[in-house]
């Protein structure tokens, strides 16, 4: 009794626009791990394991994956491939339009992380410009300063904006497949080349002690395991239905079971091999007291003064901010598609004009973020982390009690060893996967309560 879904895809029947799919399995995948790879991983990934718990963290984050990521990304590309529409339709026929609120969450999350990325953006198209035209600033704390917020952020802020907006208007296949086809290869060998240049730097051990030096009893601390699930659910894409979007454009039987073993592993891969290039640069030059000031701040103080002082830093930074772009890029895409798809579905404007509409609304939005830090770091606090987490609990609730057919439609082209393990599946939807979520909205919904406290109420 699929009568929901029949309806849905019943209501859409006539269409004037047919829904686009991806071209091949791969572009999809490349799509996929195009929006989970990106500022999440390069940076927050390895900084947040340096301080807590190093390789314990680590071994934290693979368990959180596999208990959390892997089942609410199944979850997404259920609810997506069945009724092949963006969070809202895709919820009203999962649940019923009870279920709608939910997912303007969903479109709400993706409009508002999008706003304040893309100012993050901003900074590193700046940096990988700036390497390529006059080299890394000798003082690269004042440089930070004068340009991290103001019209010099708003201006390549915008510019990002545009990028984003321009490949989203190109469409599934012509868009954004062949722009993640492009451009995600290119990030793998610029990271991989990177990792194998740092390792023969001289700070490298010291580096890598500093990132990964096991530290067990920092997994008991609750900040730490509720960072480490929100940094998941933050780098898998996961809670604000990118994926669920995504795999509402695939339009044969593959095997998603598979393709989210993929998608997950490439993420982690990535944003463990960032860590190995990150460190040994840092500690070559003695910059790690940098480090521990502030998330971003890092990212564009230390590391660009490393690549100030060191020989060939030019290049290697040119790189490194090069393979930083197009992450947050095939990122942004996807954070901007959730908010597209659900215009063309809900109000049958086409593409050209959902994309432009949307992206200017982002862009404009952005500039709040673009004027002051702490606005940037509040969004962040709430979309970024806490919307992603309530958005997950609630997809994990809907398809691991409601939605009808979810089993089915993961056991289409699942090979016997992905057939055996839906089962489990279902059960770390429906009874591991709540309670541990419950636990990190609460933690993150303290943590927004403490930023609120500090930045506004002097507290
Ligand atoms: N996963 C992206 C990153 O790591 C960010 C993102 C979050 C993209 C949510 C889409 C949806 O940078």
């Amino acid at each position: 009794m699929s009568d929901r879904f029949d309806a849905e895809v019943q209501a859409h029947a006539e269409d004037s626009i047919q829904r686009e799919v991806f071209g091949t399995r791969l572009g999809f995948i490349l799509a996929a791990v195009g929006s989970a790879v990106g500022l999440g991983n390069m940076w927050r990934f390895s900084y947040t394991a340096s301080e807590g718990g190093g390789a314990a963290f680590v071994f934290l984050y693979i368990a959180l994956t596999l208990i959390i990521g892997i089942p609410i990304m199944l979850a997404e590309f259920a609810a997506g491939r069945k009724s092949r529409r963006s969070p809202i339709g895709a919820l009203r026929a999962a649940g019923g339009p009870k279920w709608i609120p939910v997912a303007f969450f969903y479109v709400g999350a993706g409009f508002l992380i999008l706003s304040y990325y893309s100012v993050i953006a901003g900074w590193v198209v700046r940096y990988a410009f700036e390497a390529l035209t006059v080299g890394f600033p000798a003082d690269a704390g004042a440089h930070f300063e004068a340009i991290s917020t103001g019209p010099q952020a708003m201006s390549y802020h915008l510019l990002f904006m545009i990028f984003t907006t321009i490949i989203v208007m190109g469409g599934i296949e012509k868009g954004i497949e062949r722009a993640s086809s492009l451009m995600m290869p290119a990030l793998f060998l610029i990271l991989i080349g990177l990792a194998a240049w740092a390792f023969t730097l001289d700070g490298a051990g010291e580096g890598y002690a500093a990132y990964l030096q096991p530290v067990w009893g920092d997994l008991l601390d609750r900040g730490t395991f509720a960072s480490a699930a929100a940094q998941a659910f933050f780098s898998l894409s996961l809670g604000m239905g990118a994926m669920l979007t995504f795999a509402s454009y695939l339009s044969k039987d593959e095997n998603l079971n598979r393709e989210a073993a993929v998608i997950s592993f490439a993420d982690f891969g990535v944003a463990f091999i960032a860590g190995l290039v990150v460190f040994p640069i840092v500690f070559a030059l003695g910059l790690q007291g940098a480090v521990s000031e502030s998330t971003v701040g890092a990212l564009f103080i230390a590391l660009p003064g490393a690549f100030a002082e060191m020989s060939g830093g030019r290049v290697i930074g040119a790189l490194f901010f090069l393979a930083l772009m197009v992450g947050a890029l095939t990122s942004a895409i996807s954070l901007l598609e959730v908010v597209v798809a659900s215009i063309i579905d809900e109000f049958d404007i086409p593409r050209k004009r959902a994309a432009l509409g949307a992206g200017t609304l982002i862009a404009l939005f952005g500039l709040l973020s673009a004027s002051s830090l702490d606005t940037l770091g509040l969004i962040d606090a709430v979309a970024g982390e806490l919307f992603l987490v309530i958005g997950g609990l609630g997809l994990a609730i809907l398809v691991g009690y409601r939605m009808e057919g979810a089993r089915e439609e993961l056991e289409k082209g699942a090979s016997p060893v992905f057939r055996s393990l839906i089962p489990v599946v279902f059960v770390f939807l429906r009874y591991i996967v709540p309670p541990i979520v419950i636990f990190v909205i609460w933690d993150r919904a303290m943590n927004v309560w403490t930023v609120i406290q500090t930045t506004y109420l002097g507290g």
